[in-house]
């Protein structure tokens, strides 16, 4: 079991979030407005991107409704910590809905396999984890070389801000506070990812939420 008492108090208030979130909203309808979101997200990235029936995918912290759900015909892999508590606690996910994703319980910090992806999708979740640099690592690990790597997340835009929400973590469900380009600097320790793409979704007060997508070239 981890150590770290942020992470867990951040997994803890995690699921009670996805509890509450759930709580008003009917399955069904849930998981279509979730894949139309999954939709307009690709069509964001799909200058970029182009995910055929045989390439394999790593959802990265998936979540109950990571974008797992979006590619019934592919080979997928979802990882998350939550997942055995999500099945129990959350009426709306059941692993069984979906026949082509192998779901492990596991935090990616422990996530090693032999198999290599096509794609890596790590939505909403890089925040959250609680040894980033062994995640990132982990991540390009799995990646095949000329893989495509597609991270998005909350960044910072101010540093005094960044600096404080660091410090005095009353974003419980953060861990990870950085900007962009404390992203980018700890992503640019793997040496065979190459940042191919970088653009903010979404603007905010606080944060920018913003997507990175990063090729692995086989180089080290
Ligand atoms: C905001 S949710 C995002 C879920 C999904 N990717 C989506 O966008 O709908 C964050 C997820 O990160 C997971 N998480 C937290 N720490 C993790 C870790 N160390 N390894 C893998 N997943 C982790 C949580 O359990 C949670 O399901």
């Amino acid at each position: 079991m981890s150590k770290n008492i942020f992470w867990r108090i951040a997994q803890f208030f995690e699921i009670r979030w996805w509890k509450n979130y759930l709580s008003a909203k009917e399955k069904e309808d849930y998981y279509s407005s979730k894949k139309k979101y999954w939709d307009d997200v690709f069509s964001m990235l799909s200058d970029t991107i182009d995910i055929n029936q045989k390439d394999t995918i790593l959802d990265a912290g998936c979540g109950p409704a990571g974008i797992f759900i979006n590619f019934p015909q592919n080979k997928i892999t979802a990882v998350d910590p939550l997942l055995d508590n999500y099945e129990k606690e959350l009426n709306h996910f059941s692993k069984s809905d979906f026949k082509n994703v192998q779901f492990i319980n596991s935090p990616l910090e422990e996530y090693k396999s032999d198999e290599k992806f096509d794609f890596i999708f790590c939505l909403n979740v890089i925040n959250h984890v609680e040894r980033i640099g062994v995640v990132i690592q982990n991540l390009a690990m799995s990646l095949k070389d000329g893989g495509k790597l597609i991270f998005s997340v909350d960044c910072h835009h101010n540093n005094l801000l960044q600096k404080l929400f660091s410090t005095l973590k009353f974003d419980v469900l953060h861990p990870v506070q950085l900007t962009s380009p404390g992203y980018k600097k700890l992503f640019s320790k793997q040496k065979s990812l190459k940042l191919k793409r970088e653009f903010i979704y979404k603007n905010g007060k606080i944060f920018d939420y913003v997507f990175f997508i990063y090729d692995k070239t086989g180089e080290v």
